[in-house]
């Protein structure tokens, strides 16, 4: 059986829709276990209520990233490393040790906001700012650079006339729903 491994800290909406996708079959997988920052998000009560075992990074221990977290890491033996809405960067041994195998999903049409500082509703405030009428969310690899890594798959999302940043972010949130479980699903089972 392939595993994942899904790294959140926030409402971890993502994270159910890849727990619903391995529920129903649609990908065929183990998810072995969740890394979070932050122990009050809901992507952590989202995993107790599923039995997916939970690893809280310690915001006193800096220590954690570079010794515990790899150690974590090596235990769960992820076939896959997925970032949903995860805000801390991954440090560069744990990129080197993973390479292709460890991807992100961002809510608009990368390259356009992405980058430090390009999270939440400040991405879609952005894009009503610029006046876009098109936006959409990415899948892509992660590398050293925020948001830079190769495209996987992005899809577009109407940006409509009277949209807030929050009513947009709900149209963008409800396809990358469904985006992140078909390109995991094509990473990780490409024969099915
Ligand atoms: C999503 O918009 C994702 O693109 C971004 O963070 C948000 C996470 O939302 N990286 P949720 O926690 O999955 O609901």
């Amino acid at each position: 059986m392939k595993k994942l491994v899904v790294f959140a800290s926030g409402s971890g909406s993502n994270f159910q829709a890849i727990i619903d996708a391995v529920e129903n079959g649609t990908i065929s997988a183990e998810i072995a276990g969740l890394i979070s920052n932050k122990k009050e998000a809901g992507a952590v009560g989202r995993a107790q209520k599923h039995q997916i075992p939970v690893r809280i990074i310690p915001a006193e221990d800096p220590g954690f990233f570079v010794k515990e977290l790899p150690r974590q890491l090596d235990i769960w033996s992820p076939d896959l490393i997925v970032l949903a809405g995860f805000l801390k960067k991954i440090p560069d041994k744990i990129l080197k040790k993973y390479p292709r195998r460890i991807i992100n999903i961002h809510p608009s049409l990368l390259p356009k906001y992405g980058g430090k500082g390009f999270y939440g509703q400040r991405v879609h405030q952005a894009v009503l700012d610029a006046g876009d009428d098109i936006s959409g969310c990415t899948v892509h690899y992660v590398n050293e650079e925020y948001d830079r890594g190769d495209i996987i798959r992005q899809e577009r999302v109407d940006v409509l006339p009277g949209d807030t940043p929050e009513t947009l972010a709900a149209r963008v949130l409800s396809r990358e729903h469904q985006i992140l479980p078909v390109v995991i699903k094509d990473l990780i089972n490409p024969e099915n």
